[in-house]
């Protein structure tokens, strides 16, 4: 997949498509869905989004993702993907799975902001060279918003992790030597440090980015939803409410849980207590999942294997997505006409194309007497220059939700601040937002 990145791609390192006698000025929003498998990213200006696609840099088919993983040579050079040259201490990839810990460590953050860094520099690159004729001799503002999991909001701890990996990013992307980046990945972004050109960076829920689309959609509604998000290191469960309150959105979030039970959960466990040495082919993880016999067939596991660690790996599958319902309907949202009617669920990310979880979702017993309604999110009225339909839309969802500015996305109200809807008299809270204002009269 790897490709020998394009000239035009030098070009990145810097922030402005002109360099002086700029006249007007343009607000340019990255949205930056750094997934454990691919990465994503969108642009947005002038009310457009673009999804950025990566064929200067990468063969990966198709061609809005691109594999999370970089290579740094023994001379110091990187580049995105695997080099041919590269020995295999040479390849870094896994950049994304230490950041499930809110305790992530100094030198995991490091090693992402790397791949960030070659990320963004990439983008700015890509949108000069794209859609520079529009932007013609304008200031570029440029913004970031980087997306994380639905519980990233709820751990401080973890939401500077992810502040800290967009700015170290950001800052390191600002060299011109297309094989080289400024600083060390060991010097990270401080609070308070100013970054050239960049007037905002922002953390956002991944959720709240792919409701953008719905929420602005004919298709909306108001009250309780879910969304099932199996990425390739982690399954992301969350209800939350759909509100307005003085014409904003809001979303209060009631249950977000993040389980390690994405893909790669998957295969691990298929590949539990089996001897490596005893495989007839490694695994490619970031290939699209083989059901159980194709599997069994091309690695030498037993077949019998698999479809038994498969069962157990399901049953933990609708074990904790259930508990998310349960505690929904015993303690965040009784009320809901949503236990009555069925409940919205959207249900997104590469793994959603496996049967098991589809099958596990469906197939599950909820607290609702109509079950879950599983629908695709509607594509974002204002997406441009995407020849993908509905499906592939998904998979790019978060970015291009992440590509608009804060006030666009909506109030967020992490579960943290949202009391529970238990029947007793609340008390006061000044710092929490009114229940009124979170729920439907
Ligand atoms: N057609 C398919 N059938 C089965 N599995 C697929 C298919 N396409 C992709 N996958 C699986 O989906 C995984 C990637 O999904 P996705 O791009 O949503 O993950 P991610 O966003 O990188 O991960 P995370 O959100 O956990 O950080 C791949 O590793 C692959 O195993
Ligand atoms: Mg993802």
């Amino acid at each position: 997949m790897f490709r020998q990145p394009e000239g035009w791609i030098a070009r990145g390192g810097w922030t402005q498509c002109v360099e002086a006698g700029h006249s007007g000025a343009v607000d340019i929003v990255i949205g930056l869905d750094f997934g454990t498998s691919y990465t994503k990213a969108a642009v947005g200006f002038r009310d457009k989004i673009f999804p950025v696609t990566w064929d200067g840099v990468s063969k990966c088919e198709p061609n809005y993702l691109l594999p999370s993983e970089y290579t740094e040579l023994r001379d110091g050079s990187l580049f995105i993907g695997q080099h041919p040259n590269a020995r295999s201490d040479e390849i870094r990839n896994d950049l994304k799975l230490p950041f499930i810990n809110p305790a992530v460590s100094r030198s995991s953050i490091g090693a992402a902001s790397t791949f960030i860094a070659l990320v963004l520099r990439y983008v700015r690159a890509w949108v000069f060279h794209h859609h520079g004729d529009k932007l013609g001799r304008a200031h570029l503002r440029w913004q970031l918003n980087i997306g994380a999991p639905s519980n990233g909001l709820e751990s401080t701890q973890l939401a500077r992790a992810y502040h800290a990996l967009a700015a170290t990013g950001w800052r390191r992307s600002l060299e011109t030597n297309p094989q080289r980046l400024a600083g060390s990945a060991s010097e990270l972004w401080q609070e308070g440090e100013a970054l050239p050109d960049l007037v905002d960076h922002q953390v956002r829920p991944e959720f709240v980015a792919q409701m953008a689309g719905y929420m602005q959609s004919p298709q909306r509604q108001r009250g309780l939803h879910a969304l099932v998000d199996v990425g390739g290191g982690t399954l992301d469960v969350v209800t939350f409410n759909v509100h307005q309150v003085d014409e904003e959105d809001t979303f209060p979030f009631l249950v977000p849980q993040v389980h390690a039970l994405g893909t790669h959960g998957l295969i691990q466990n298929r590949l539990l207590g089996v001897e490596a040495d005893g495989l007839t082919r490694a695994v490619d993880e970031l290939a699209p999942i083989d059901a159980a016999p194709v599997f069994a067939r091309a690695t030498g596991v037993a077949e019998a294997h698999v479809v038994s660690r498969d069962a157990l790996f399901r049953a933990e599958l609708q074990r904790v997505i259930k508990s998310v319902f349960d505690i929904t309907k015993s303690r965040r949202y009784r009320l809901s006409d949503a236990w009555r009617t069925g409940i919205r669920t959207f249900f997104t990310g590469g793994g959603a194309l496996f049967d098991l979880y589809r099958e596990a979702l469906k197939t599950m017993p909820v607290p609702s007497t109509q079950g879950l309604h599983l629908m695709p999110l509607p594509p974002h009225k204002n997406l441009d220059g995407f020849t993908g339909g509905v499906h592939e839309y998904q998979r790019i969802s978060v970015a291009c939700g992440l590509a608009q500015d804060a006030f666009t996305l909506g109030r967020i109200v992490p579960a943290k601040e949202v009391e529970d809807d238990r029947p007793v008299v609340p008390t006061y809270r000044s710092s929490r937002p009114d229940r009124d204002d979170l729920y439907p009269k």
